[in-house]
This record gives structure tokens, sequence and C-alpha cells, in this order.
């Protein structure tokens, strides 16, 4: 397993392997990898060749006020769990060598995911966050051109919005959805759960305590979203700040009313300072 900083080394390694047959598989992370991350490697190793494991945490897809700073950056444990993985390579450039010009944000090409998409959950409260997301996302498949890219379900808006990206812009990837994974608790798994202290932990329990309140209620016969709403706001810890609990169809991430169809109950909450995210596929 090596780790490669520059663009042009990796993409060289890659062409080669490209002509000597192999299928390349790229898990996209930001690194401080945990169990979530592990099973997308782990799912990457089993179908391709070559795994790459991308370790970048993107500058602009995060907002002025939010954590890029203290992000946790833990390479040197990262690098560890790959090897463990079986990955081949890990690709963790510094900010400079993906973007040179930085300063000069303005003049950056971005890749703009639809309005449509991107002024609901957590586009909403992250203004530009997708922009960032789509665009380091395009820059990492054309510097690696894989055959396959790993994304996790948790990430739920993301996972839809690369897809159709994919599909729009005629990308020669497939993307293959993994699993959102969970704490023994029930919490899921995010490189950001290190922020929070154990009294906040037991607050950002009630996150997903509340998505599996709503699909019990649903499974009781309740298909009315706003009964299902109320029925979480029950059980959400009162320290915990609620961004958005939103229902949206799986198929095309249209609101709903009254579920028919395969449903996603999506949450956004801070715990202090810690923003946390999760979701539930109900009615498949
Ligand atoms: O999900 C993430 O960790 C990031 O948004 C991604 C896809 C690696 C892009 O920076």
């Amino acid at each position: 397993m090596k780790v490669i900083n520059n663009i042009n080394e990796l993409k060289e390694i890659l062409n080669q392997e490209k002509l000597n047959g192999k299928k390349i598989g790229l898990v996209p992370t930001m690194g401080c990898l945990h169990k979530g991350h592990a099973s997308l490697i782990q799912k990457s190793v089993e179908d391709n060749d070559i795994t790459v494991v991308s370790v970048f945490v993107n500058p602009i897809q995060f907002g002025p006020n939010e954590d890029y700073d203290k992000y946790p950056r833990t390479l040197e444990a990262d690098a560890e769990l790959c090897k463990s993985l079986n990955a081949d390579y890990i690709f963790a450039p510094a900010p400079k060598e993906m973007y040179p010009d930085l300063e000069k944000f303005s003049d950056l090409t971005m890749v703009a995911p639809p309005y449509a998409l991107t002024d609901m959950l957590c586009g909403k409260s992250r203004i530009g966050h997708f922009d960032g997301v789509c665009t380091v996302v395009t820059k990492l498949i054309n510097i690696t051109s894989p055959d396959r890219a790993y994304f996790g379900m948790k990430d739920i808006q993301q996972l839809f919005i690369v897809k159709k990206m994919v599909k729009d812009l005629n990308f020669s990837v497939d993307i293959i959805s993994c699993p959102l994974v969970r704490e023994e608790s029930g919490l899921a798994l995010s490189s950001r759960n290190k922020y929070l202290s154990d009294k906040d932990k037991i607050s950002a329990l009630t996150i997903s305590k509340a998505l599996f309140a709503i699909k019990d209620g649903y499974q009781k016969g309740i298909t009315d979203t706003k009964l299902l709403f109320d029925t979480a706001m029950t059980v959400l810890a009162k320290d915990v700040e609620l961004d958005y609990l939103e229902f949206v169809k799986k198929e095309n991430f249209e609101s709903v009313e009254n579920i028919e169809e395969p449903t996603i109950a999506a949450i956004a909450a801070k715990v202090g300072n810690v923003r946390l995210i999760d979701n539930i596929i109900i009615g498949e």
C-alpha cells in the first residue's frame, strides 16, 4: 500500500494498471476513517483489482463558519487501516495540489448540481456545499479514471446528487451505493462523532432513535409524515438542535406528505457544535 500525494504520479501509475487490464475502484473520503469507510474499501477490494482511497479534506465544500480547520486529520491511522484492508493506494494531496489557485476561489471552474436538488436538506443549510462536493468528486474521478466509485448511504443526498451528475455528464464510472453503518447503540458512524463528549453522545443517540420511532410508527400503520415527524420530536433530546427532519421520495427526492412508496426520512441536527446527519428508508 502506497501513499501518493502527487496527481501526475498517481495518473501515471493508474494508466499503467489500466493498460495491464486492471479494474480500478475509487473510495473518496476525507479521512479519519471508521468502520463505515472500511465497508466501502472492503467492497471496492472485492469488486476491483486496484483500490484507491482518496483522503482529502476538501476546503471548497466547507462554509466559512464550518469545521474545515478542525476537521480531524489522521493520515497515519488511515494508512494502517487501508493497508489492513488490502487497499493499494491512498491518494492524499495537499490543498495546493488540488487547487493551485485556491486564493482566487472565484476563478475556479465548479461543477454545480441542479438548484432543485440543493435547495433542500443539507444543501439548504450548507450553501455551496454540493458544488464543492461535485467539483472535487469530478476531479478525483478525472485523476483516477476508476471503473467504480463507492459512496455511503449516510450522505444520502450527496449520493443522489453524485449519481445524477455522473448520469447527466456521461461520466464512465459506476457509482456503487453502500449501506449506512451504525454503532451497536444505533448512532450512525461519522468522522465527526470524534468531537462528541460522553454527554453529547447520549443526546446524539436520540437522533437515530427518532428515526427508528418513525419506522416503528410507519410499521404500525401511520403514513402521514406530519404525524411521523411529531412522533420523532417526542424522542429527540431537548438539547439536540434540529436543522431539518424531512421526508422525500427515494426515487427522486420530492417531498412526501403521505408515504405510498419508498421514502427517506432524513435528519440533520446539532449536538453542541457538532452537526450530525442520519437517515432511514421506509416503505420499501
Ligand atoms: O463524503 C465525503 O467524505 C466527502 O463529501 C467526499 C465525497 C469525499 C468529497 O470530499
